[in-house]
């Protein structure tokens, strides 16, 4: 049976790369199928740490194929980058990389546009964005008339389709800037090619032809893959608190970031997805504009970001951190249809007397354990926090469940109780090796090598 997902059930950066990297080893296909540029996922293997946006964290290791999908925003100049590289660090692509003919593609004034238009929302707060131009090419990917797809950089009408879009974009771009009294010089001056359609289709013609042997059919040939049986690992990027339609909306991005984006985005039916990975880190962090319920703007968030090294692997921001969110983790689990949790930088909490994990919100005096479908309640949710012992310990060498602390294995059972999820597996660091796979969860459709589990222990 074909497929298992990796989906952060966070605000991003969950450690989902290390983990896709890992399981890798157990598949043969592995899929991007939403967001874009935004992501970055990073792999350590040995003394070498890997960058990874648009291409699938699996393209480290042999005899895998990696598929960039039709839902993905795809910026050319990006994935150009991305191949040089790793080639140029001898990481051999060749025919391992396909990408689809169906993504649409970023150009320069989606980035102006992005750049120009989160200046704040409504007056209020930015949401904050990468500035990848991510949300203005999904945004004309729905309105479908100014949008194009990478197949459209290899037809004869692509210049005259640029030179109509350019044409409108101009208009707008004018017009957003002019209303925009907090961003002058957004455009035209920073950034002149925005609006020139000569340099951008001779720019872009270059892109098309260096990514030409990577262009294919990518729906096509994933439901080849799953007719032939083959092992298919979907990797998602961002969390699924990010989730367009189910996260913290509007401080979010612009695609299906929970597992309910895995179908739309790569063209495989869900019903070949039989086992799902729920990814979160052993505390919460937010890069970004946007409520973080469990946010500890004090010395325990100082140390969170100190010992986990948080800040964006994009953008270089401080990340926000806080205590777990058990109650959004929750609805993100059962959101996409989680099997089981991997519970990543467990080394992090070493050295902390008490941990917090939020069991329920208390909004307007009543104590809530879903979450809100608002932001406005969800900003006025003030955390019910659990007590759990810490440890002090250094967990980074730990290899199997049983010889974690005491307080370690209680803390993750109470995230996998209050989760409905069991813990499956465990990081206490960021390279491949620093990785703990438990036994006791294993399910049937496990597919990673049994030499990787540990001993069983009772979550
Ligand atoms: P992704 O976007 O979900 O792939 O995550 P990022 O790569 O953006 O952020 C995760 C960061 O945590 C990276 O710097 C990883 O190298 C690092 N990391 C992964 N697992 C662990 C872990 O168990 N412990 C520590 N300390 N760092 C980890
Ligand atoms: P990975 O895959 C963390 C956040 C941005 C911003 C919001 C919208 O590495 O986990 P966008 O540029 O997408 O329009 O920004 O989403 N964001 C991420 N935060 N990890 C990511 O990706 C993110 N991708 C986008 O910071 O708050
Ligand atoms: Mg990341």
């Amino acid at each position: 049976m074909p497929g298992t997902c990796v989906i952060g059930l966070q605000w991003g950066d969950e450690a989902k790369g290390k983990l896709v990297d890992i399981l890798t080893e157990n598949h043969e296909i592995v899929v991007r199928y939403q967001g874009g540029a935004n992501a970055g996922h990073t792999v350590v293997a040995g003394n070498q740490t890997w960058k990874l946006s648009l291409i699938p964290s699996g393209i480290l290791r042999d005899g895998v194929v990696c598929v960039v999908t039709g839902g993905v925003a795809l910026d050319p100049a990006s994935v150009i980058k991305e191949i040089d590289g790793l080639e140029s660090r001898g990481v051999r692509i060749g025919s391992k990389l396909q990408i689809s003919d169906r993504a649409h593609v970023v150009f320069p004034w989606h980035v102006a546009e992005d750049r120009l238009l989160d200046v704040s929302l409504s007056g209020g707060e930015a949401i904050g964005t990468t500035g990848r131009g991510i949300g203005p090419c999904y945004r004309d990917k729905v309105g479908r008339s100014l949008a194009i797809r990478l197949g459209d950089l290899y037809r004869t009408d692509f210049r005259s389709k640029l030179d109509h879009i350019v044409a409108i974009k101009k208009r707008m771009l004018a017009n957003w800037q002019a209303g925009s009294g907090d961003a002058p010089g957004v455009l035209p001056n920073a950034d002149p090619i925005a609006l020139d359609a000569a340099l951008i289709h001779s720019q872009y013609m270059l892109h098309a032809e260096r990514l030409r042997p990577y262009v294919s059919d990518t729906t096509t040939y994933l439901l080849d893959s799953i007719e032939a049986n083959k092992r298919l690992l979907f990797e998602g990027a961002q969390g699924a608190l990010l989730d367009i339609d189910h996260g913290t909306f509007p401080f979010v991005t612009s695609s299906n970031s929970s597992g309910v984006g895995v179908a739309s985005g790569s063209g495989v039916p869900g019903r070949w997805i039989d086992h799902v990975i729920g990814v979160v880190k052993a505390y919460s962090t937010r890069v970004g504009g946007g409520p973080l319920p469990t946010e500890q703007i004090n010395a325990a968030g100082e140390r969170l970001r100190e010992r986990g090294r948080e800040y964006g692997t994009v953008t270089m921001r401080p990340r926000r951190c806080g205590w777990f969110d058990a109650v959004a983790a929750r609805y993100t689990a059962r959101l996409s249809g989680v099997d089981e949790l991997a519970v990543m930088l467990l080394d992090v909490l070493s050295g902390f007397d008490e941990l917090h994990i939020c069991a329920a919100y208390g909004i307007d005096g009543n104590r809530v354990e879903h979450f809100p479908s608002h932001i406005e309640d969800l900003q006025k949710a003030v955390p019910i926090y659990e007590t759990l012992p810490g440890w002090q310990e250094d967990v980074s060498a730990v290899r199997s469940y049983d010889a974690l602390p005491t307080e370690a294995k209680h803390y993750l059972a109470r995230i996998g109780e209050l989760l409905g999820r069991p813990v499956g597996i465990v990081s206490v660091g960021p390279d491949r090796e620093q990785t703990i796979f438990c036994e006791h969860t294993a399910s049937k459709q496990r597919q990673w090598p049994r030499h990787r589990l540990s001993t069983p222990a009772t979550a």
